[in-house]
């Protein structure tokens, strides 16, 4: 690909991979048929999608019918949850306290990635659990416990608050840092006895949730590779329709904004307790080093990886920490996205929890390295957009995972 003189157009981004999962998770065991509009279509939601089927769970469309709290069946083989380290992690939490055991598997990806955060608390819970492989439920009868993430993850926090829905006594969950609250908002739509306040998330046992009648928002993180591509290209004038602006999702936003970023908000909304609204993003002057440090990461932890495109093209030392966590998702990416921002002519030095970049630098279109991950993937696609010549990368095609039509959206803006 090559570098674009302008990006302009509406467009509107897949619908929010976080809430898809949940839907089709929580649609699943819910009592009677629920209505999902704009589910993401993106492969790893299709692993969440597949996997619910082989636990008997009918998913047509935008229809899931819902078999009720105890209507899982055991599947006939090992449940295939692909990519997603999602799927694999919040499945752990339903399929803990199942009266069957079941087998999660995934490709060589998500077989390397830590899955001790969900198999001790778990374990903690009562279930039986053991990992690796990863085999969960059989066992008996769960109970509630307080538990106090060491690495804030919502993926941890909605498995245990799904086992808690099952337990014995009260599931409560204390953060450290408030990550996405999807489970929670869908949880209290449904009618579950789940209580928030502040950093502690607490569910008790039901036996029954309401089926979801919901709109899904777009995503944000996948609206954030167009906030920063669309700011850093001259002459932009980008409209992202209906994305998901959840304030649990959109820390990034206030960190562009703070660097001098102009973003404007517009048609504000909700869609199934989920704020939603039209985003324009003009090109950006005059902009400061960012500064991510401390909870900071954790609250954006999707949208790292451009935004570290972002730095390269931004006058002054930029520092990211308390990033660990980028070293442990589909890929290291911390790593691979020195290697390709580097390869490119940046200057990106990775640490042990994050990066310094300095800038501007004028990058040069090189060959580069998805590492098969969707976000560095797209984020080294947003550095080709502004650097000269022409980039190619290197599986490219793991967009796939979280946002299939990428290119076509790139192609058509620029
Ligand atoms: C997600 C939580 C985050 C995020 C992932 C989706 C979720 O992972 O990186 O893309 O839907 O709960 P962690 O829970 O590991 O932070």
């Amino acid at each position: 690909m090559r570098n674009a003189r302008k990006l302009e157009g509406e467009i509107t981004v897949p619908g929010d991979k976080s809430i898809s999962h949940r839907s089709l998770i929580l649609g699943g065991i819910a009592s009677g048929e629920s209505r999902i509009r704009g589910l993401s279509t993106g492969a790893d939601v299709q692993s969440t999608a597949g996997c619910m089927r082989a636990l008997g769970v009918d998913i047509e469309g935008s229809r899931v019918r819902g078999i009720g709290m105890q209507g899982l069946r055991a599947p006939s083989e090992s449940l295939d949850c692909g990519n997603s380290g999602t799927t694999m992690r919040l499945l752990a939490g339903l399929l803990a306290p199942q009266r069957f055991a079941s087998e999660l598997i995934g490709d060589a990806s998500l077989s390397k990635r830590p899955m001790g955060r969900v198999v001790e608390p778990l374990h903690e819970m009562g279930a039986s659990v053991t990992w690796p492989p990863l085999r969960v439920g059989g066992g008996g009868e769960l109970r509630g416990i307080e538990y106090f993430p060491p690495v804030p993850s919502a993926q941890v926090k909605s498995a245990l608050l799904l086992a808690g829905l099952y337990a014995e006594g009260k599931t409560s969950v204390v953060e450290s840092v408030k990550t996405r609250n999807h489970t929670e908002l869908m949880l209290e739509a449904m009618g579950a006895p789940v209580r928030v306040d502040g950093l502690l998330v607490e569910v008790e046992r039901t036996a029954s949730l309401d089926p979801l009648d919901v709109d899904v928002p777009g995503d944000f993180s996948a609206a954030a590779f167009w906030l920063i591509a669309a700011a850093l290209v001259r002459e932009s004038r980008v409209s992202l329709l209906g994305v998901g602006v959840n304030p649990t999702r959109t820390a990034l936003a206030d960190v562009l904004t703070a660097a001098g970023f102009r973003f404007t908000r517009s048609k504000p909304r909700f869609a199934a307790r989920e704020p939603v609204a039209d985003l324009q993003v003009r090109p950006a002057d005059g902009l400061r080093p960012l500064r991510v440090e401390g909870h900071m990461a954790a609250e954006m932890i999707d949208e790292l990886p451009v935004l570290a495109v972002a730095a390269t093209q931004i006058a002054g030392t930029s520092v990211i920490a308390g990033a660990g966590e980028l070293r442990v998702k589909e890929s290291d990416r911390l790593a691979a996205i020195e290697a390709g921002l580097n390869a490119m002519g940046a200057d990106v030095a990775a640490q042990a929890d994050g990066w310094v970049i300095r800038g501007p630098r004028r990058l040069e279109g090189a060959r580069v390295d998805s590492a098969g991950d969707h976000r560095v993937a797209m984020a080294l696609a947003v550095a080709a957009l502004v650097a000269d010549g022409k980039t190619e990368i290197e599986g490219a095609e793991c967009v796939e995972i979280s946002y299939p039509g990428f290119f076509d959206h790139l192609e058509y803006l620029a």
